[in-house]
């Protein structure tokens, strides 16, 4: 359901300064290719964002499929790019300060190009036609629309002029301060710091018709010294009323030597939250937050048992890494909204007692429960939080933090790099389809300028195996870059590219590079990556994973669907959904049906026949859909009268479909399995996987496959091109990878 990839395309966020996480997961942080910056331009399929503006911090990168453009935010520049190719006829628009602006700036201590430029912190949609941005305005924030025209053939990209407003409670005043922002129906609602000095954090309503809302001014309750990550809209039912909108954010510890010191957060509002009638007037009176933890609380696990819930709720994937120490650490937490949610269900926190401690509140809870929407499911008849009891608001001045704190999934992290010089800074997820089942692939930017691709399998019901496919330097390290808390936004989408923005400009890149791997089938196994598969002779893009074909074959006669896996051996299944029934059956060898290594063969076609076939090989742990087609049985009167209508021969009944592959396809196909070379490298594939299935428990076993694995490898030298000065080490790698029973 797209739905359902959207979400886990879109909440993402990165996080920082929590605690390292302390179990000793075994990190094969090793990257099986790494790219450098000129060997990834050299594979052609990263581009740069070329065009020489005098510009920096490239920082708000807003995706606009409709108009399969992308709006990029930098200092004193707002960018329309065209998704396909950023540099094709980009628009750009010049918005700088005024002179006398940038002068005042400047003798009031500024820095005139770090600090007294207009530096872009917000692009919004406002409607159809425009958009909404703001600017920094060299410590005086403004904002205007943007016209971008009704369709992107129209290249209208222009400030509205005449139309410039406050930027107050929008975007801050100082460009070293991060922002996030969210415009729904109208309204902007923004966590930013809204004074001049920096020390006046808020979460802010404006723009709209509803009532101008903030959270309680110099109230370390509330917000203390936040650092903004995130904002994000995530619904809890179909009631539009209880639409909440989450804060994700780090904020300092409330309490003096509470370790660690920085503390990350969610916190959320509701958006129909119009403040309290006797206090909290004009302030969030459902403002509740919460602790979010990535690291490992103890020897569990045992604990943890798979909820399928789970993957049916939106998952939200977080970046976190240590700060101030002298190694670097990071890590990746995934948590889900089910989790989420049953912490802010839970007790508040509250301090009483004679040592005057955080407990959870045991007291009276007043109605309606402090946090709940106005209008919701639970509180229908109460329209706004004016309504409220003046003691349900008086309860949310004093307990907006929850005591229990929110745990990633499994209660343990992801991804965990240890000891590493460089951290994550920021993450976007790819599902990569198959319809029986899907993989995540997560991009991971990291602060020296490369992006990691790694997906992490389930090993059994406690362990995960982590791999990174690759890491590409996407950006020319240099030491801006290492400047902390500075993301790389970083944003997949239906393009399937990648677009990466850094202090130092934009990229987008291809999310598969699957000929790097080499051109034999074992590098393409071996490196696991659902983006690619072996195609019988190169390494390649998997296209069966988006591509359905059609295929016609005719009423009595013989079809053959083509499914051929990397590995001969690996088990493959047939699944058909026939049209007009939502339900996929397997097919097995019976009666007119023939399954053979190469394919599906199908005789005697009847119409009943017609449907959805699929194809999936399992190695591993990977479910690969190799082949999704669609075929379509003719009646053979149908056929024959068109024949005869073209003046063709008419097909003599029983005749073999003219779709069948020809004799010549299928001698391809038998000297390519003929091959000894193709056998012998079919038969380590093979073998590979199955010691990655079945024999854990023998190390000597593992060890001598990865040594002949090795030696075919070294073999296939002189045939692989992109083999460079650190190939030993690269190939020391592989032993890594090729020894599962080591872990
Ligand atoms: C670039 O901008 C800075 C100020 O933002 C200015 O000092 C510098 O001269 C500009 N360089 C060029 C080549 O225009
Ligand atoms: C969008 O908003 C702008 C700015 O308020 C306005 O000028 C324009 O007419 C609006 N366009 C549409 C289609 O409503």
């Amino acid at each position: 359901m797209l739905w359902d990839k959207l979400w886990c395309l879109s909440t993402l966020l990165a996080l920082s300064a929590e605690a390292l996480p302390t179990l000793p997961i075994e990190p094969l942080s090793a990257p099986r290719v790494f790219l450098s910056f000129k060997e990834l331009r050299s594979t052609g399929t990263a581009h740069h964002f070329s065009f020489l503006l005098n510009s920096t911090d490239y920082r708000i990168l807003r995706m606009d499929e409709d108009h399969d453009r992308m709006y990029v935010g930098s200092k004193d520049y707002i960018l329309s790019l065209d998704l396909h190719d950023i540099n094709k006829e980009p628009l750009i628009i010049h918005w700088p300060v005024a002179p006398q602006r940038k002068t005042e700036c400047v003798l009031s201590g500024k820095d005139i190009n770090g600090e007294c430029g207009n530096f872009i912190r917000l692009i919004e949609p406002w409607n159809r036609t425009h958009l909404y941005v703001c600017g920094t305005g060299a410590y005086n924030p403004i904002c205007t629309y943007v016209d971008r025209g009704r369709r992107s053939q129209e290249y209208i990209f222009r400030l509205e002029p005449g139309k410039v407003d406050s930027g107050k409670g929008k975007c801050p005043y100082d460009p070293k301060l991060n922002s996030v922002s969210a415009l729904i129906n109208g309204e902007l609602y923004a966590g930013v710091y809204i004074d001049f000095m920096g020390t006046d954090a808020s979460i802010f309503r404006t723009l709209g018709k509803q009532t101008a809302m903030r959270t309680d001014q110099y109230n370390s309750k509330w917000l203390n010294d936040p650092i903004f990550i995130k904002a994000h809209l995530i619904p809890d039912s179909a009631e539009k009323n209880d639409d909440k909108l989450y804060f994700f954010f780090r904020e300092k510890a409330s309490e003096m030597g509470q370790s660690p010191m920085a503390q990350s957060r969610i916190g959320r509002i509701c958006l129909n939250d119009d403040g309290g009638h006797c206090c909290l007037v004009n302030k969030w009176s459902t403002f509740l937050k919460a602790r979010l933890i990535c690291s490992v609380p103890g020897v569990d696990g045992i604990e943890t048992h798979f909820d399928e819930l789970h993957t049916k709720n939106p998952v939200i994937y977080g970046v976190f890494s240590v700060s101030g120490s002298v190694f670097k650490g990071s890590a990746v937490c995934v948590y889900s909204m089910a989790d989420i949610r049953q912490v802010f269900n839970g007790p508040y926190a509250h301090k009483e007692g004679p040592n005057y401690q955080w407990m959870a509140y045991t007291g009276k809870i007043p109605y309606p429960r402090p946090g709940t929407c106005p209008g919701g499911t639970f509180t229908p008849n109460m329209k706004s939080t004016k309504d409220y009891p003046d003691e349900v608001i008086n309860f949310m001045r004093n307990h907006p933090t929850m005591y229990n704190t929110v745990y990633p999934i499994h209660k343990r992290p992801l991804v965990v790099r240890n000891n590493v010089d460089y951290e994550f800074t920021t993450i976007t997820v790819d599902q990569v389809a198959a319809a029986d089942g899907s993989y995540e692939v997560l991009f991971l930017g990291t602060d020296r300028g490369t992006v990691q691709k790694v997906i992490v399998l389930p090993r059994d019901d406690l362990q995960t195996e982590e791999l990174v496919l690759e890491e590409v330097e996407v950006f020319r390290v240099i030491w801006m870059m290492l400047r902390r808390h500075f993301p790389i936004g970083l944003y997949s989408s239906l393009q399937q590219q990648l677009y990466v923005g850094s202090v130092l400009g934009v990229t987008h890149l291809a999310l598969h590079r699957c000929d790097v791997y080499g051109e034999v089938c074992a590098d393409c196994c071996l490196a696991r990556d659902p983006y690619c598969a072996w195609d019988g002779k190169s390494c390649t893009r998997n296209i069966h994973n988006t591509l359905e074909m059609v295929q016609y074959g005719v009423e009595g006669s013989t079809t053959f669907l083509e499914c051929q896996a990397r590995s001969p051996h690996v088990s493959l299944k047939w699944h058909l959904q026939r049209e007009n029934s939502d339900r996929k059956k397997e097919i097995r060898s019976e009666g007119r049906t023939l399954k053979t290594e190469q394919g599906l063969l199908l005789r005697s076609l009847q119409s009943s026949d017609s449907g959805v076939y699929q194809c999936t090989a399992t190695e591993k742990n990977f479910k690969h859909t190799l082949v999704k087609l669609q075929l379509v049985v003719l009646s053979s009167r149908t056929v024959n009268s068109i024949l005869v209508e073209t003046g063709s021969p008419a097909l003599p009944h029983l005749q073999t479909s003219p779709w069948t592959p020809s004799a010549g396809q299928y001698k391809d196909l038998l000297t390519i399995l003929s091959q000894p070379e193709m056998g012998l490298i079919n038969q380590y594939c093979q073998d590979y996987w199955q010691l990655g299935e079945g024999s854990p428990g023998d190390p000597m076993l593992a060890v001598g496959k990865a040594k002949e694995l090795k030696e075919l490898k070294e073999q296939k030298k002189p045939r692989n091109r992109r083999h460079h000065d650190d190939e030993d080490e690269r190939e020391d790698d592989d032993d890594e990878h090729t020894t599962p029973a080591e872990t």
